[in-house]
């Protein structure tokens, strides 16, 4: 006894040693983030703060203009509620990658999450232990090693919508829609078919017409309103009967098109699994763990229909809210005909890289991706110009921070310019500047545009090889020129977006 009593004693004091010295650290650092100043940027108005420029429908443009005058990081507020803006990659990555144990919750979305019914979907969830469930399960279903399993559905979806647009080149845009949108081609076709098992015939298909409209109504309610009730969450309990109750019942309206959204392919699957002719899929695994509560996924997560019903809406088309999967990679595929067509001497160059591959005998096939080094430039500057969502999705900080001598208060929203901040002269499209850099922060940065930390895109590597095989194809099979007017002159498309949070 008497021998351990020093022992006792030293390690007592040792830990009380610790302790003392945290607790110390961890006070001076609170009051060290209480007394710095908050990040630079521009003057707020008198009680709505810097509410009325960050109204604006090109945001990615008004964060530019602030990174050049303030500097990399800035904060504003509306109405009270603190808002980082980050306009460096450097400063998106030593935040939001870096200390994304603290950077990656989602703030209160009260149009979309609460009043629409979005809240219940991965993108939208805060950091808690449903949110590590379905992120888990999603990771896991979109692992590189799972997805070499969905590149037989990636390829049948491709050459579908080769041969569609072969048949009739000039609806190009609705076969890139029908494409996407149908399972005739790469995106929703194959997420379609990968999350339910399900084939899509046709553009007037239910569950494509249903993730349409769910899609364009989450979309239409996205603007000024939804602002104005995050600001001010009492404003969902305004009732539908009263003045200025627009947004009110947009809202109600999306609400019951998202409950359909989720119900109608969960419906479908069960009643297949029921007759016994549901194919292999995510939800038929997920159903299969929440019947037996073991099987394909952790035995330690249990399953309930909420969960089944929320991780395939969020794969179909649930992060319609912010991203739509499907309107995503759209996007990035109108962008690529477009940037095409701009420069046709991309395209030559491009298509003679393909030639000399695929000898024209055949058709391109994942495993020629490494052998592609312009191909591969072009795509990543298709999706750097393309960039879907040029504000990525906002993510919350946790806890007080401080960064670069400046204090990052808790429960701030956190953005990040993925527009400005990839590259000088974003507007350009310049393939080159990615040539022989393919293994340096320049093309790295890329990939920004699908997000940072424990938030970053879980099917990025999916997305990528599918915009991988139908962009190749494209180029391997078709001649891209511009459409002519009735006196023969050739029409040069705008580039235009469409002013909305998806590109
Ligand atoms: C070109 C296509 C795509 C782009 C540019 C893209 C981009 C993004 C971005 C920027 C985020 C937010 C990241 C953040 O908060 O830091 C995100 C989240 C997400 N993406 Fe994608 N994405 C694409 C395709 C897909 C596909 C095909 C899937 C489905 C397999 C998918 C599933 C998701 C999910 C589930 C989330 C939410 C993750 C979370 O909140 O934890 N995405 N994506």
């Amino acid at each position: 006894m008497s021998s351990l009593s020093p022992l006792l004693d030293s390690t007592t004091v040792g830990v009380s040693f610790v302790i003392a010295v945290t607790g110390l650290v961890a006070i001076s650092k609170w009051k060290g983030s209480q007394s710095l100043p908050y990040p630079p940027g521009p003057p707020p108005d008198p009680i709505i703060g810097n509410a009325r420029a960050m109204g604006s429908d090109e945001l990615e443009r008004v964060f530019a203009a602030w990174g050049k005058k303030y500097g990399d990081v800035n904060y504003v507020t509306v109405v009270g509620q603190p808002i980082i803006v980050l306009n460096s990659y450097q400063a998106a990555r030593d935040l939001l990658e870096k200390r994304s144990g603290i950077y990656s919750s989602r703030p209160r979305m009260v149009m979309l999450s609460e009043l629409m019914g979005w809240g219940d979907v991965l993108s939208h969830q805060r950091v808690g232990p449903r949110f590590r469930k379905h992120r888990g399960i999603i990771q896991e279903q979109f692992s590189a090693k799972q997805i070499s399993q969905y590149m037989h559905i990636q390829r049948k979806e491709a050459y579908a919508t080769l041969a569609d647009l072969g048949n009739t080149p000039d609806d190009l845009m609705k076969h890139l829609k029908r494409v996407l949108h149908n399972g005739a081609l790469t995106a929703a076709g194959t997420i379609l078919n990968v999350t339910y098992g399900y084939t899509v015939k046709d553009c007037n298909d239910p569950l494509v017409t249903l993730a349409d409209e769910c899609t364009s109504a989450t979309i239409a309610g996205g603007g000024p309103g939804s602002l104005l009730c995050d600001l001010v969450p009492a404003l969902k309990y305004w009732p539908t009967w009263a003045p200025f109750s627009g947004f009110k019942k947009h809202a109600v309206y999306t609400r019951s098109l998202v409950e359909r959204f989720f119900d109608e392919p969960y419906q479908w699957i069960k009643t297949h699994m029921v007759e016994g002719t549901a194919k292999q899929c995510i939800t038929v695994d997920l159903m299969e763990t929440m019947r037996t509560q073991s099987g394909p996924y952790r035995a330690s997560e249990t399953i309930d229909t909420t969960d089944v019903l929320h991780i395939g809406s969020v794969l179909y088309a649930g992060e319609s809210t912010d991203l739509s999967t499907f309107l995503q990679t759209s996007a990035i595929l109108k962008a690529f005909v477009l940037a095409l067509l701009l420069h046709p001497g991309v395209f030559s160059k491009v298509r003679e890289e393909i030639d000399q591959k695929t000898g024209k005998e055949r058709l391109v096939d994942f495993d020629d991706r490494d052998s592609l080094p312009y191909f591969e430039c072009v795509m990543k500057e298709v999706i750097r110009w393309g960039c879907p969502i040029p504000l990525g999705m906002p993510h919350q900080l946790t806890e007080n921070d401080t960064y670069q001598g400046y204090s990052m208060p808790k429960d701030a929203t956190v953005m990040f310019n993925a527009w400005f901040v990839l590259y000088p002269e974003p507007e350009q499209f310049m393939p080159e500047r990615f040539w022989g850099k393919m293994d340096t922060e320049v093309a790295r940065q890329v990939n920004a545009v699908f997000g940072f930390g424990r938030r970053v895109c879980p099917g990025k590597a999916f997305a990528e090889s599918n915009i991988f095989l139908i962009m190749s194809n494209i180029i391997a099979t078709m001649d891209l020129t511009k459409a002519v007017d009735e006196a023969g002159v050739p029409i040069t498309p705008p580039v235009e977006y469409t002013k909305s949070f998806i590109k």
